[in-house]
């Protein structure tokens, strides 16, 4: 059976909280004080229910402890609101988890059975540890250098918790394998992980999507819709381009993630849900907040755990690791044996990948298409423009030659990144918004587009297939 040490100063609520705490199949321990909750730890308590305010210092301390590091125990902070602060602090110094008193008990029950599961999960994340150091990976992320190697160590820390977490880094480095990274290695990884580009839905229905409706809530609504939220419940949400998402939203996403319960539109009841929450952007989240498009309050409840996702030319010595992973997956998919050059290996280590991984990704597949033998030269490297190229200024040059695609997508990005909404980006190009976010949806799911003008695509080529140079 396991055990649970629940450390408060008031000793009536403490023994109501065991009580409950028991009724989930722990025994249980009591402490009043810091000290008293110290000369318990012997006991190894797998879950330490931990009041923050206690007569002989502060909860953190206990956290901090080094014996309550080194085991498996986990720690959930148990708080008043006027505290939330100080667990959201408890949190990025490694508590698992927190509740909010008064107790809600599906809260409690949901945080215990989580804890409760065998310490197998933890033993992996350790496994996953010495082998990011052996092997240059975790789980499916590839890269050996220091600043990987900083990234996988954060994120053993964070994965098995219930932390909230905020991805920052540029395009194509790699954040939604992060976001699913953290999931696969979290107690939750049996349940769903779903993924929102909140950049790609129009703000009208961003809304439902997220929280799901009523039926008749609004036209067109016909019938009752679950939202992400729900359908997410046990697992984990990514909300992707976070920063995109309406000002007004933001307001109720923040009022979600501290009850941890959603109504859905056109309804009052509150639905209980149990999601950990994930989001990422792309700019500077500081900045964001400046220029108005991220809540100040709703960033802060976010960045419980900061991460932030190099760039490419930041972890150079990964490029070549990284370009024989993603030709050992081709040559593995269509049982070829195509390698590098070693004049292939030198140009793709001097390029500078202002797209990222994504773009080493795509430039690998193109010279693998392009490849009749077994060796890759350097011809068919030439890198194409990325979502992440050009950004800088209000004006990009066309050359003869380009694919009219690839010349659409820059248009298109570049014209969204320069206007303030959406609906402005799609009038100035003189298509419609729901066109806009269509392409902005394939070119995040990295399909291959014909123009908006042009008739209907023949089929793509199937991977690994020939085609002719372009
Ligand atoms: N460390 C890595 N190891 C292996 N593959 C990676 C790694 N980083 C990124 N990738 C691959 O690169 C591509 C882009 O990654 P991802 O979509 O996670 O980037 P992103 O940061 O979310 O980009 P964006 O900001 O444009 O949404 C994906 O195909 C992903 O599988
Ligand atoms: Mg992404």
């Amino acid at each position: 059976m396991p055990h649970a040490l629940i450390v408060d100063d008031d000793a009536n609520a403490a023994e109501a909280l065991a009580d409950l705490v028991a009724d989930n199949g722990f025994t249980t321990a009591c402490a009043d004080s810091l000290q008293a909750a110290r000369d318990l730890l012997s006991t190894s308590p797998d879950v330490i229910l931990l009041d923050l305010i206690l007569p002989d210092g502060n909860g953190l301390e206990l956290l901090r402890d080094a014996q309550t590091r080194e085991s498996d125990t986990q720690v959930v902070v148990v708080t008043g609101h006027a505290t939330l602060e100080s667990s959201i602090e408890a949190m990025r110094h490694g508590a698992t988890d927190y509740l909010l008193k008064p107790i809600n008990l599906s809260q409690l029950r949901g945080v215990l059975s989580r804890v409760a599961r065998p310490p197998e999960l933890s033993a992996e994340v350790k496994d996953l540890r010495t082998e990011l150091r052996s092997l240059g990976h975790f789980g499916r992320l590839v890269g050996a250098s220091p600043p990987m190697q900083r990234l996988y160590d954060q994120l053993s820390r964070v994965a098995p918790t219930n932390a909230t977490v905020f991805i920052t880094g540029e395009s194509g480095t790699g954040k939604e394998m992060v976001a699913q990274t953290i999931h696969e290695v979290s107690r939750r990884r049996l349940r769903p992980f779903l993924a929102v580009n909140c950049g790609a839905i129009s703000p009208q229905i961003i809304e439902s999507e997220l929280f799901g409706h009523e039926k008749g809530s609004f036209t067109g609504a016909n019938r009752q819709h679950r939202g992400y939220f729900e359908r997410a419940h046990g697992g984990t949400l990514f909300l992707d381009e976070i920063t995109e998402m309406p000002m007004d939203l933001q307001v109720k996403l923040l009022r979600v993630l501290e009850t941890q319960a959603v109504s859905r539109v056109g309804s009052d009841r509150l639905i209980e849900i149990d999601v950990r929450v994930l989001a990422a952007s792309n700019r500077n989240p500081h900045d964001a907040v400046a220029a108005g498009k991220l809540r100040k309050d709703l960033l802060y409840r976010l960045q419980v755990f900061p991460l932030y996702v190099p760039p490419l030319r930041e972890h150079a010595d990964d490029i070549e690791l990284l370009a024989a992973h993603f030709l050992a997956d081709l040559n593995k998919r269509s049982g070829t044996s195509k390698a590098f050059t070693p004049a292939a290996i030198d140009r793709l280590k001097r390029f500078h990948w202002p797209g990222n991984v994504r773009e080493l990704s795509n430039a690998v597949h193109r010279a693998y298409i392009m490849t009749d033998g077994d060796w890759i030269t350097q011809v068919g490297l030439a890198p194409e423009p990325t979502l992440a190229a050009d950004f800088t200024g209000r004006s990009f040059q066309v050359g003869v030659g380009d694919r009219i695609d690839a010349v659409e997508k820059r248009l298109i990005l570049a014209t969204v990144q320069h206007t303030h909404t959406k609906e402005a980006a799609a009038e100035i190009l003189g298509i419609s918004v729901k066109t806009l976010y269509n392409r902005l949806r394939a070119y995040e799911s990295g399909a291959d587009l014909r123009p908006v003008s042009s008739p209907a695509p023949a089929s793509p080529p199937a991977p690994g297939s020939r085609t002719p140079a372009t």
